[in-house]
């Protein structure tokens, strides 16, 4: 009797496992279900067919021409920058150039041989902005930069041994747009990347750095002072005179190009380079009905200091990708537990997933995507992933880069067009700098896949677009040196 009591216990019990492991294999295949039609939906919603990019590209050709006829006519500023000379690749001497970019300033000293020699030796160094000084006072930031000036111009005096005595010029570059009507001048409309400087007025920006150096001794003067993507607009000239646009694809983006006067009804200062002028774009700033927008574009305009700016920035750039990853996977783990009862505390801090990792992780070789795994853990706080969960996770980073890029890519196809480049049989050069072209890999394959479709039967071929190693920094240096007028006469 008591032997028959117990196997129907046992009998039970089994029955009642078998039950709950069912229950809870339902259960995971609808959390699985759900998570791959969140996918599923993000898929199409960031869908970049030829079709739409080129919709995306003739926009971006008619908001130039508008914001070329008049200020605020057109979601691109369109800023106009009164270079006097572009570097020709006859420029000698020794010359500085520095860069105030999203977290650091980069001082450099490039001597320059003229056309045969051209770099004969540059030295480069980086210095980290304090982070009090980037919210704080313009005042406190320039009297930072005129200190490490100072520091690294004396180290330079002795490794180069400088005899020339004349006073030293200085190109800069800032990562925020510039309102200028002299390219020695410029005041900054807008401190952004990271930067919220506390300014009481309209202030010269160059004017305020030179003050700043002759309070710290420096013999050194600010010739000019330009949109970061102006100075490598510069530096891509001085490597090729078929460059028709830099493009910035960093934390930041934008795109600088060189327009005939004629084509610019909305300038009225002065004309100091023959028959044209370099345009600043502030792309940053485009926005059409065309963008494949979701939700998660949405939620992260919705919460950015400045709704509805920025809008072709915060689908394309260093500063964004990684949060909208992050905010895809974060509606996954609330809305189908898949990455366990509790949602990670660490997936709901905006900007905690980087775009960096995002491409450490779409890019891993690794047969068990063993560095997504890590990732997931270090950045997001997700422990003891599957391989099925990360191949998932790979799928979200490598929908939103692809849309970022392609987008890119649109863009730099609309410059194109808007000059009459995007089929001839002329050569034109697209110069791209930043870190999210250099180093996330498939981001950059995906621009240039899109391009490539989209210019399929029209000389494609003759449409170069490649790294500019050198950046904007030696772009400073070598405006600077143009403008110096040190040229030999070859
Ligand atoms: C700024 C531009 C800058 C770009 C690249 C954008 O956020 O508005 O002025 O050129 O970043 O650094």
């Amino acid at each position: 009797m008591r032997k028959r009591v117990i196997a129907a216990a046992v009998a039970a019990a089994a029955a009642g496992g078998i039950a709950v492991a069912l229950v809870w294999s339902r259960r995971s295949a609808r959390r699985w279900e759900r998570a791959e039609r969140i996918v599923q939906e993000l898929r199409e919603g960031c869908h970049t067919p030829v079709t739409r990019l080129w919709e995306v590209a003739d926009a971006m050709a008619s908001e130039m021409r508008a914001g070329l006829s008049s200020d605020g006519g057109s979601s691109l500023r369109m800023l106009v920058t009164p270079l006097e000379s572009l570097p020709t690749g006859n420029e000698e001497g020794l010359f500085y150039g520095l860069e105030i970019n999203q977290t650091t300033i980069r001082m450099l000293c490039v001597q320059l041989g003229g056309m045969d020699a051209r770099v004969i030796k540059k030295h480069l160094a980086e210095v980290p902005v304090p982070s009090n000084l980037m919210v704080g006072t313009s005042e406190d930031l320039y009297d930072f930069i005129a200190a490490e000036l100072s520091k690294f111009i004396s180290a330079e005096e002795l490794s180069y041994n400088i005899q020339d005595r004349r006073p030293k010029e200085i190109g800069v570059t800032f990562s925020f747009p510039v309102i200028q009507n002299l390219a020695s001048n410029g005041t900054i409309i807008e401190w952004t990347n990271g930067f919220s400087i506390k300014e009481t007025g309209e202030k010269d920006a160059a004017a305020e750095i030179n003050k700043a150096l002759e309070k710290h001794g420096v013999d050194m003067h600010v010739s000019f002072l330009v949109n970061d993507t102006v100075g490598a607009f510069g530096g891509a000239r001085y490597c090729s005179s078929d460059t028709m646009a830099a493009v910035t694809l960093g934390m930041g983006t934008n795109a600088a190009y060189m327009e005939p006067l004629h084509a610019i009804p909305k300038w009225q200062g002065p004309h100091p380079m023959q028959g044209v002028m370099i345009i600043n774009m502030e792309w940053g700033n485009f926005q059409s009905s065309h963008f494949p927008i979701t939700e998660f574009d949405v939620q992260i305009d919705a919460e950015s200091p400045k709704p509805g700016g920025k809008v072709f920035e915060k689908l394309i750039s260093g500063m964004y990708l990684g949060d909208i990853v992050r905010r895809v996977l974060l509606k996954m783990a609330e809305e189908t537990a898949l990455f366990g009862d509790t949602v990670p505390l660490k997936l709901r801090i905006p900007f905690v997933l980087r775009t960096p990792d995002v491409a450490s992780m779409h890019q891993d070789l690794s047969q068990d995507l063993s560095l997504v795994g890590e990732k997931l853990e270090e950045c997001l706080g997700i422990p003891n992933t599957t391989v099925r969960m990360r191949q998932l996770v790979v799928e979200v980073c490598d929908i939103v880069a692809k849309r970022g890029a392609r987008l890119a890519g649109a863009a730099i196809v609309g410059i194109l067009k808007k000059l009459k480049r995007d089929g001839t049989d002329k050569k034109s050069v697209v110069m791209v700098e930043g870190a999210l072209y250099e180093h996330y890999r498939l981001f950059r394959a995906y621009l240039h896949d899109g391009v490539k479709m989209m210019l399929h039967g029209r000389n494609l071929d003759n449409v170069i677009i490649e790294h500019s190693g050198d950046g904007c920094v030696i772009g400073a240096a070598l405006l600077a040196a143009s403008k110096s007028g040190h040229a030999t006469n070859s």
